[in-house]
């Protein structure tokens, strides 16, 4: 990436480096992590579970619990500002909840259980505002706007919706009003993690389109968390893939389906269903703890294709195109 295709990304985060103080040791649960999220594109990020997704997406909001967490090094810019450099309060007052919005991985932990869902709803427009970004306001009223999209997530009869407790509703329900809430505000920037989850497999897709079309609507930009590749393969632009905390591969989504480089994204591509495969193939291990974790490639021990030299040394970035980022020591 050029500084100057670099510098036009709305989000960009750069050597990110994440611990977690425990009492089993010290996790290194993000290790120089960049990734950088172009005005209206739809990133993906994906990888197994603990992978450190979640924590990325975390970061950039200014989630992560400290102590025992402790961001050791990196960037994370926003437009033109950085904003590790901003307080809790500022980020709370300025940033989160109104120009980065998320769609957390949990649906109920999120929802306050003694206020409606309308009240709740409510008060994202009136303390948090639109993140106008030089959009024109949509014409109607906050209440219209709410209602429209309820239904725009297929929650029929919103008005009933609007006056239950999060209790009252299913997992599916739950997660499409937090796709809601997170376009309510009109944000510059959704973090959606893992928000499709919860739902049965047609509802998904139809979900992935809606997101989609409010993404085009609204011209926002997503990071996109999922550990689905087919989720990738149906919503997402370009798709950085994530393992042990460190960035594997990142492409255009045609491109990582059609020429896979890192073994692990190739691992990950096996191990995808189809009608053609008479067999789905596993990665054989279990991603490690990340404690005491090797000084070479994270994915040594589990990699079919590994060199001596991936034991001790971190692979460096290898653009195997221009727009095609691999780390791995069999392209270096
Ligand atoms: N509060 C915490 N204290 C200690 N370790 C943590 C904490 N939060 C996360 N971690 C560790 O950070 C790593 C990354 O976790 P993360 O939740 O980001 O994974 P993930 O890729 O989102 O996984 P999943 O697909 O299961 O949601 C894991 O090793 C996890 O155990
Ligand atoms: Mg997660």
């Amino acid at each position: 990436m050029n500084r100057t295709a670099e510098e036009s990304h709305l989000l960009r985060i750069k050597n990110l480096a994440l611990e977690f103080h425990t009492e089993r040791g010290v996790v290194q649960a993000l290790d120089g992590v960049n990734l950088a999220v172009a005005k209206g594109e739809v990133l993906g990020l994906v990888g197994e579970s603990g992978c450190g997704k979640t924590v990325t997406g975390r970061s950039v909001l200014g989630l992560i619990p400290c102590p025992p967490g402790r961001i050791v090094r990196g960037e994370i810019w926003l437009d033109q500002e950085n904003l590790m450099t901003l307080s809790q309060e500022n980020l709370r007052s300025r940033v989160r909840g109104s120009r980065i919005t998320l769609v957390p991985q949990d649906t109920l932990g999120p929802l306050n259980p003694v206020h409606t869902v309308g009240t709740q709803m409510g008060d994202i427009l009136k303390y948090k505002g639109r993140s106008r970004n030089g959009r024109p306001n949509r014409p109607g009223s906050d209440h219209q706007e709410i209602l429209d999209l309820l239904r725009a997530v297929h929650l029929p009869d919103p008005d009933k919706i609007l006056a239950k407790y999060p209790a009252e509703l299913s997992g599916g329900q739950r997660q499409r009003i937090l796709i809601a809430m997170a376009f309510l505000p009109r944000p510059e920037l959704i973090i959606a993690d893992e928000p499709t989850t919860a739902l049965d497999v047609t509802v998904q897709a139809q979900i992935l389109k809606i997101f989609r079309d409010l993404v085009a609507r609204d011209g926002c930009s997503v990071l996109f968390i999922t550990h689905d590749m087919g989720v990738v393969a149906a919503i997402c632009d370009r798709v950085s893939v994530m393992y042990a905390g460190q960035i594997a591969e990142t492409a255009p989504v045609r491109k990582l389906f059609e020429s896979p480089r890192h073994p692990y994204t190739v691992k990950l591509l096996d191990s995808v269903p189809s009608p053609e495969k008479k067999e789905i193939s596993q990665i054989p291990g279990t991603v490690p703890t990340l404690i005491n974790i090797n000084k070479g490639c994270r994915f040594y021990d589990r990699c079919p294709q590994r060199l001596d030299r991936c034991r001790d040394h971190k692979p460096g970035l290898t653009q195997a195109d221009e727009d095609h980022a691999v780390f791995c020591h069999l392209f270096g």
